[in-house]
């Protein structure tokens, strides 16, 4: 796309992104400070003269090598005022200003900013929880395909973690790190206190319930640290016992749950401060939060919750009882086969999950009756928005999505 545009002679703009030009531009004009635009199939947008300023693809205003701004807001002349505005041969939007000098700008861009598609949930596709979709099965993708770079099942995969919060591969191969080969398809890798990746096997001398053949009821990991791991990713080398099965729950499923038929314990949990602690003979890990957070929506955004590392109340006494009975609900209702999904792991099967969404569980192994060898490792939410917007990008710079769809 940046080829075609410099081939007709559109400008450049900040970042890398692809901007179809789409609907070309109708007519554009002054009005104060700002330069109102219209395009040909009706939309209209007023930029303020600063904004454009700014945003000029010019040397000392923006960085051509690395689409970074260089301008700082005392750069911009105080009294800059535009004072003339056109549309070229090309289609760019073309700036007189009051101090004298032109500026050309990108259609597409314009555009892009307009529609909204700069926000951090561009490409990121809704959620949808489970009682609401009824998905009763894990949605799963040919692994193989993903660690061989195959666009169209990678994206399929990161759509499904994004919409459901979960995505399970299967038939990858069962070497050891392989999951931090997926991991690094997706982004960088969370190191924790428990490494780069780590082992979910029965350890003798080990620092979590996951390190033991003990049931673990739906939890969250890393509730420790102020920065709970966004994504969680599990990878099962060797399984031949025949129990163990793994219990996901979709955590949003079951607050929405408690918020429709107890607003009290929805509030209880929203409001009320656990203290997380890793209980550990070598680090001393700490976080105090609510259960329950809530993003700018009023949705619930992140849960913060495990029974094996939630510590001590961080609230009022004459609070307790509340916050305990608002506790006891979310598990009795993350026990509804409506909100959970129960699998036997099998060789080569990875599942990548949103940490503080699916609460994650398994059901008690007998070690006598078989072996059992997850490994895992964490990588944050961010690197899955970017794989999104970046497989959105490569269609539309290869031409095989159409320009309205990224909202011209
Ligand atoms: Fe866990």
């Amino acid at each position: 796309m940046e080829r075609s545009a410099s081939r007709l002679g559109l400008p450049g703009h900040p970042g890398f992104e692809v901007h179809p030009v789409g609907s070309p531009l109708a007519s554009v004009g002054v009005e104060g400070e700002w330069v109102a635009v219209r395009w040909v199939d009706g939309l209209e947008a007023r930029f303020f003269g600063p904004f454009l300023y700014e945003n000029r693809f010019e040397p000392g205003i923006t960085s051509p090598d690395t689409r970074q701004r260089e301008v700082e807001p005392s750069g911009v002349p105080a009294d800059l005022r535009p004072v003339e505005a056109s549309v070229d041969g090309a289609g760019a939007l073309v700036l007189a200003w009051s101090t004298g000098e032109p500026s050309r700008h990108h259609p597409g861009w314009l555009r892009h900013y307009r529609r909204g598609r700069h926000l951090p949930q561009d490409a990121v596709p809704p959620m949808r929880h489970w009682a609401e979709s009824g998905l009763t099965e894990l949605p799963t993708f040919d692994g193989a395909a993903v660690l061989a770079g195959d666009e169209e099942v990678f994206g399929g995969w990161c759509t499904a973690i994004a919409v459901h919060g979960i995505g399970r591969l299967e038939g990858l191969p069962t070497e050891p790190g392989t999951v931090l080969a997926v991991a690094e398809r997706l982004g960088v890798v969370r190191a924790t206190h428990f490494g780069r990746s780590f082992e979910v096997v029965i350890a003798p001398e080990n620092e979590s319930n996951a390190y033991t053949s003990l049931p673990l009821a739906p939890h969250v990991d890393i509730a420790t640290r102020e920065h709970q791991p966004g994504l969680q990713l599990l990878h099962c080398l060797v399984n031949t016992c025949p129990d163990g099965r793994s219990t996901m729950v979709d955590g949003f499923s079951v607050v929405d749950e408690v918020r429709r038929t107890d607003p009290d314990a929805f509030e209880a949990l929203t409001t009320l401060r656990w203290v997380h602690s890793n209980r550990s003979t070598v680090t001393d890990l700490r976080w105090s939060e609510p259960v329950v957070r809530l993003g700018s929506d009023g949705e619930p955004s992140e849960i913060r919750l495990s029974t094996g590392t939630r510590a001590l109340p961080d609230m009022a006494d004459e609070d307790l009882p509340r916050a305990y009975r608002a506790l006891r609900l979310v598990s009795e209702v993350a026990g509804d086969p409506r909100f959970r999904i129960t699998t036997a792991w099998r060789p080569g099967d990875l599942v990548c999950f949103r940490n503080g969404r699916v609460l994650h569980g398994r059901e008690r192994f007998d070690p006598a009756l078989g072996e059992r060898h997850l490994q895992g490792c964490y990588v944050d939410l961010d690197d899955l928005w970017s794989c999104l917007r970046m497989v959105r990008r490569r269609r539309l710079a290869a031409g095989s999505a159409e320009p309205e769809e990224n909202g011209g």
